[in-house]
């Protein structure tokens, strides 16, 4: 059966992807889709891995990331470690539509975006600045009590003493183990009536991540890529993705004629090259709109809709065990 135009995203898209369905069966553009639902996940205060009340850094502070990609041109735009804004995709595709630029950062994207006329504004609410003090307190996660004070150690001594708090707790084994237990960022990948792919993710990244640090969502070839026969997105342990070079990888794999489904489960094997602990979901959609999810954590899954589906449905992401 032919797909004529299709959509998929993480598990957390569900609340943007009708969004996106709509405006590619009404025959608009895949950019367009992949921007509108996303920000409509950018706008949903309950998720609190991306856009409004993402998960702050350690200092308390929503440092978002996002990027979008368009396959049939590899046009690309990211922003990254940007504060004050709600839609960090929509500054990404101004970056990749009217820059000479692909990728901006920190107080250079966040004044581009108040030069286009974006509105500046607080966004975390109490509902964000709780889930922050519930991690700073040690509640509402499976950590040992030593958790709790590593991540205040860091907070109180991150400036003069932070070699020193390094040497003495397992800080990186901490936010490996944060990581795993906290999923989220959203990825949207969309094909239109024109055969065209586009890509986009948008995060708050790691939650208590060192102020200024970014992951792999706004990395092209890391957390997103997207050529005229696929595109890729990943969602997890960004270091691990960053490491690997997995959108780009597997988006290799699809051009060179493997299914999304074996190009991704490659993708995952590649854990096995790198001895930490860490979770990657790889979603891909080729532009004959065959989806795969796949990852190396039970029980996650991802969102798909294509011409012949009225909503989308949910599907369970192929899980591979990695044993280290
Ligand atoms: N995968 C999102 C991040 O690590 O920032």
């Amino acid at each position: 059966m032919t797909v004529e135009y299709a959509i998929c995203g993480t598990r957390n898209s569900i609340i943007g992807l009708p969004t996106g369905l709509k405006i590619l069966t009404e025959g608009g553009a895949a950019l367009d889709a992949v921007e509108e639902s996303i920000r409509l996940i950018e706008n949903n205060p309950y998720d609190i891995t991306v856009g409004f009340n993402g998960f702050p850094n350690l200092m308390g502070v929503v440092e978002l990331d996002a990027s979008i990609m368009e396959g049939k041109t590899r046009r690309a735009g990211a922003v990254a470690a940007m504060r004050n804004y709600r839609h960090p995709i929509s500054i990404a595709r101004k970056v990749m539509e009217i820059t000479p630029h692909a990728f901006l950062v920190g107080d250079g994207a966040e004044r581009f975006a108040r030069a286009l006329g974006y509105e500046d504004e607080e966004i975390i609410d109490e509902l964000g600045i709780k889930n922050y003090y519930n991690i700073m307190e040690g509640r509402n996660l499976e950590m040992p009590p030593e958790a709790q004070q590593l991540v205040r150690e860091l907070f109180m001594r991150f400036d003069d003493h932070l070699q020193e708090v390094m040497s003495d707790y397992p800080v990186k084994e901490w936010y490996q183990k944060l990581s795993f237990e906290q999923q989220g960022t959203t990825n949207v990948i969309c094909l239109d009536q024109n055969g065209d792919l586009a890509a986009g993710v948008s995060t708050s990244g790691l939650a208590m991540k060192f102020p200024g640090r970014v992951g792999d969502s706004p990395i092209f070839g890391a957390g997103i890529y997207c050529t005229e026969e696929a595109g890729v997105a990943c969602t997890g342990n960004g270091e691990i993705a960053l490491r690997l070079s997995t959108a780009r990888m597997v988006a290799d794999r699809i051009e060179r004629k493997q299914t999304p489904e074996r190009a991704a489960e490659l993708g995952i094997l590649e854990l096995k090259q790198i001895r930490d602990k860490g979770v990657l979901h790889i979603l891909t959609m080729d532009n004959k709109g065959r989806c795969a999810g796949v990852t190396n954590k039970s029980g996650l899954y991802h969102y798909y809709a294509d011409s012949s589906m009225k909503e989308p449905e949910k599907r369970a992401s192929h899980y591979i065990k990695i044993s280290k």
